[in-house]
């Protein structure tokens, strides 16, 4: 008797329960296409000729685990990224924000952190930043590291300060850091009211209650089953007028939690709880 499946996807589905049985990280509600794509990039890095091959190094080999869990995960990231979210954010999501003593902000699925320290400026621009605790989280420790430094590469600035000023930007960007070999080092006032810390969507629970959630670019990676879970999560974390804010091509229309929201701002992706 044979299946629908060929031997690829049988080995495909047999590495994601592999990962998972092994280092509890739970890809088995990924996106498939964009998934298998990483693995077969993955293997030719590393000289593998098969899934199978691949499994078989995994199970047994620290290092290569987290090699494959940089390669599985896309990290990319950039302050200021999409200016026009941080713009209605500053318009439409700050004066609500300053009606509250305490504001509690979940970024899900941070990255490096450059969302987070983004974030850090425009509400030190709006004169709320002492009023707030940021909480920065990814699946993946090794990203995180990057994000508890606050440094990154010199080259980058040029970028972010265009992104930063088309962001409704008010100051110089070079305030915000020192430059240093190369680096761009952020200032640590910026990280006074920041918390890092490792959190899985797909396996961990909430781990407290916000005023708002973003999670953008995040999302896409997941199958639909998925996004209505991490959705429930962010429904059950968000207090009741919190908000959620989305990337540019993620959406809570067509989620089980559709009705639970009113757009705020539909084109920037950014929804209020509503019940
Ligand atoms: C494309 S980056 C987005 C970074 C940032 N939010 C932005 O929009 O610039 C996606 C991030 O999601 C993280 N991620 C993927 N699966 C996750 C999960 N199950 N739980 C938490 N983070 C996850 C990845 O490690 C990666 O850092």
């Amino acid at each position: 008797m044979t299946t629908e499946l060929n031997p690829e996807d049988i080995e495909f589905q047999l590495l994601v329960e592999g990962i998972y049985c092994r280092y509890g990280y739970d890809f088995r509600n990924y996106a498939p296409a964009s998934l298998k794509r990483r693995i077969r990039r993955f293997l030719h890095v590393e000289g593998l000729p098969t899934i199978s091959a691949l499994q078989d190094r995994i199970l047994h080999d620290q290092d290569c685990i987290k090699r494959l869990l940089l390669s599985l995960t896309v990290n990319t990231t950039a302050m200021f990224r999409d200016p026009g979210f941080y713009i209605a954010f500053r318009e439409q999501v700050v004066p609500i924000l300053r009606t509250y003593p305490f504001i509690r902000i979940w970024h899900a699925g941070c990255s490096t952190g450059q969302e987070v320290y983004s974030m850090a400026i425009l509400l030190q621009e709006a004169g709320i930043y002492h009023r707030c605790r940021i909480y920065g989280t990814d699946a993946n420790e090794q990203v995180l590291q990057t994000a508890r430094t606050g440094i990154y590469p010199y080259k980058q600035m040029q970028e972010y300060t265009r992104l930063y000023l088309k962001a409704g930007g008010q100051r110089s960007f070079s305030e915000y850091y020192t430059a240093n070999h190369g680096s761009a080092i952020f200032h640590p006032s910026l990280r006074e009211h920041i918390v890092f810390g490792q959190h899985n969507l797909v396996t961990d629970r909430s781990f407290n209650e916000f005023n708002v959630i973003i999670c953008r670019n995040v999302l896409i990676y997941f199958n639909q089953t998925l996004q209505n879970q991490v959705h429930g999560l962010f429904y059950n974390s968000l207090c009741n007028f919190g908000i959620l804010g989305l990337g540019k091509q993620e959406t809570i229309r067509f989620t089980a939690y559709e009705g639970c929201y009113e757009a705020l701002v539909s084109a920037e992706k950014l929804y209020r709880r509503c019940n």
